[in-house]
């Protein structure tokens, strides 16, 4: 008699753990609609750091964008995606660049969008400013997290998104910052040159092999309790870096799952690292500002030049660099 329902108990729990089984397998673990809270369940009793990981982001990126330009890509596909980190009052810094080096009209054949990245001010008019001003431009997207300093990372996000979103499409990005200069000409001809087969998964700018500034007077400076390692992954300099559009969506994707850090260039080499994807040093981009010097801003390229000898190629890139703080 005991034995038998000790039989039955077995039978009973084996019953039970296949239909835990079954269910844990059958139930698709990468659909985030329906049944999240079924599938976290399920998928933790196989496997409790993934289910985690899969319903919940610890970086959700959750912010609405107050202005957009969803189809800014729409009518053609660009070259080049421009994002420029840039604050509210800074409107004769985004015109200069609409009239200069930004302007999406300089080269014939080749699309360029240039869109102007920004937060929620506390100033209501500035907010009320901006949102005139691109309606005149429509080229400013506002996400509605506050605009600062220790915020520049999500301006970073909120343009990774906009990409992965709304211009998938795109061959390169660019993310940089509203007081440089860029030698669009150097850019497009001599690094992205458009001829070529789009590369994917590149990355490029002034690599920085360095380590945490742990000095609190320093811009820099970051927390041990934020990053207790000594060292940084390979990173771009804020100041300017340029990628395969793809990265776009794998790094906005990754730092949903990446603890968010304030200095967006080391956070955006994290998740580079994680992604397994290496950042090219390019001597053509300038870290520091540099002497005014009317060759280094508005010299063309002389069409031989470009096409011709190495050694020539080379010393004009060095002379006359790709990237600038104005
Ligand atoms: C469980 O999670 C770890 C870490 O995320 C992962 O490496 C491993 O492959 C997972 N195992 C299964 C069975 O899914
Ligand atoms: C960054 O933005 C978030 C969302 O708006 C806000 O809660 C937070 O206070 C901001 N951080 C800083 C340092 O301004």
């Amino acid at each position: 008699m005991a034995s038998k329902v000790s039989c039955l108990y077995v039978l009973t729990v084996v019953c039970w753990a296949s239909a835990l089984w079954y269910l844990s397998i059958t139930r698709p673990t990468s659909s985030y609609t329906g049944h999240r809270q079924v599938n976290s369940i399920s998928i933790a009793r196989k496997n409790v750091s993934f289910g985690n990981i899969r319903t919940r982001p610890i970086n959700p990126h959750s912010f609405d964008f107050l202005i957009n330009e969803p189809n800014k890509c729409e009518k053609s596909v660009p070259f080049l995606v421009i994002l420029i980190s840039t604050t509210h009052k800074e409107f004769d810094a985004r015109q200069a660049i609409r009239e200069t080096w930004g302007d999406e009209n300089n080269f014939k054949g080749i699309k360029i969008a240039t869109l102007f990245l920004l937060g929620k001010n506390a100033d209501p008019v500035l907010n009320q400013m901006v949102e005139q001003e691109s309606q005149i431009f429509h080229d400013i997207i506002v996400e509605d997290f506050i605009d600062s300093y220790h915020n520049l990372t999500l301006k970073t996000l909120m343009g990774m998104r906009w990409v992965a979103t709304y211009c998938s499409k795109a061959k390169y990005v660019m993310k940089t910052d509203s007081d440089i200069f860029v030698n669009m000409d150097n850019l497009i001809y001599k690094l992205l040159k458009p001829n070529t087969k789009p590369r994917r998964r590149y990355f490029t700018g002034y690599v920085i092999n360095g380590g945490p500034i742990r000095d609190v007077r320093s811009k820099w400076y970051m927390p041990r309790d934020l990053y207790p390692d000594s060292n940084y992954p390979p990173f771009c300099s804020g100041t300017g870096y340029i990628f395969s559009a793809d990265v776009a969506e794998l790094i906005y994707k990754t730092s949903l799952h990446t603890r968010l850090l304030h200095l967006e260039d080391v956070y955006v080499g994290l998740c580079l690292r994680k992604l397994g994807i290496h950042p090219f040093q390019n001597s053509g981009f300038n870290h520091w500002k540099m002497a005014y010097s009317l060759c280094r801003t508005t010299c063309a390229v002389p069409k031989q030049v470009a096409d011709g000898a190495i050694a020539e190629f080379r010393q004009l890139s060095t002379a006359e660099p790709t990237l600038t703080r104005t």
